[in-house]
């Protein structure tokens, strides 16, 4: 048994308006809690216009009695500064009052070919600016039918290591999310989840069993309200990132009660 806190992280993707955005901020912000229950950590991951505003809802719901929500970005610039139309830094992210951002989602990876170089120096310039990097891995189907998907996650977690060493993940999160369950209906059986989990979590003991141990592993791909708890049943399953449930606040909130 460990004491990882769990994470159930909501990535908003390309969706909604400011108008949403910032009602469906307020809802989770709004959300009753009792202190010391135990609830997990929350992170929502609004478009990048949108996350001033929602960080506003965010600081002016802050009380003792409601639901704590930290904010991350969708994606960060793998430069410092300077002449990168359309790019965001790190250091703006931190400025706009994020927590944390993804790096190597698997929609940027395949829509804008980014390498596991690329993410590997996101994640660092992330880190450098204090953001927690949760570093997204995962296989196609076609790789998975190929009994490729150790070979695919292994490789993808080696970039950052070679770039940050094991001790990148004393503060980072890991993200599996196979490609063939996002945004599909098909969700990862509890146990195909927790293989990888377990295989991700090992490579990093081989290195430093300490931060293996403590490093939050997130499960993502059609993860909702009721398939959640026996997912995050799972040894090495730490909680979830959320695509398509977290647009909707009530389908959120059964994800985050049922850690
Ligand atoms: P869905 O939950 O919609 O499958 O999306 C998962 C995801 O990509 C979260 O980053």
């Amino acid at each position: 048994m460990t004491d990882r806190r769990r994470i159930v992280a909501g990535n908003w993707k390309m969706h909604g308006s400011l108008g949403a955005a910032r009602e469906l901020a307020g809802a989770l912000a709004a959300t009753a809690h009792e202190p010391g229950r135990g609830l997990p950590e929350v992170i929502v991951f609004p478009p990048f216009p949108h996350l001033d505003a929602v960080r506003r809802v965010l600081e002016d719901a802050e009380s003792a009695g409601t639901l704590a929500v930290q904010l991350g970005a969708q994606d960060v610039s793998s430069q410092g500064e300077g002449a990168h139309t359309g790019d965001v830094s790190a250091g703006m992210l931190a400025d706009c009052g994020c927590s944390h951002v993804l790096v190597g989602h698997s929609e940027r990876r395949t829509a804008f070919r980014e390498s596991d170089e690329l993410v590997a120096t996101k994640f660092q310039r992330a880190a450098d600016q204090g953001l927690i990097p949760i570093l997204c891995v995962g296989e196609t189907l076609r790789e998975r039918e190929a009994e490729r998907t150790g070979e695919i996650v292994l490789r993808q977690l080696a970039a950052v290591m070679e770039l940050c060493g094991a001790g990148g993940f004393t503060r980072a999160v890991l993200a599996y999310e196979p490609v063939w369950a996002i945004g599909t209906g098909h969700t990862a059986t509890p146990e195909q989840a927790q293989e990888v989990h377990a295989l991700l979590r090992g490579e990093i003991a081989r290195t430093d069993a300490k931060i293996s141990a403590g490093l939050r592993i997130l499960y993502g791909g059609s993860v909702n309200g009721a398939n959640a708890a026996a997912l995050f049943a799972q040894p090495d399953i730490d909680g979830g990132l959320v695509g398509g449930a977290s647009l909707d606040a009530k389908e959120f909130l059964r994800i985050i009660t049922a850690v």
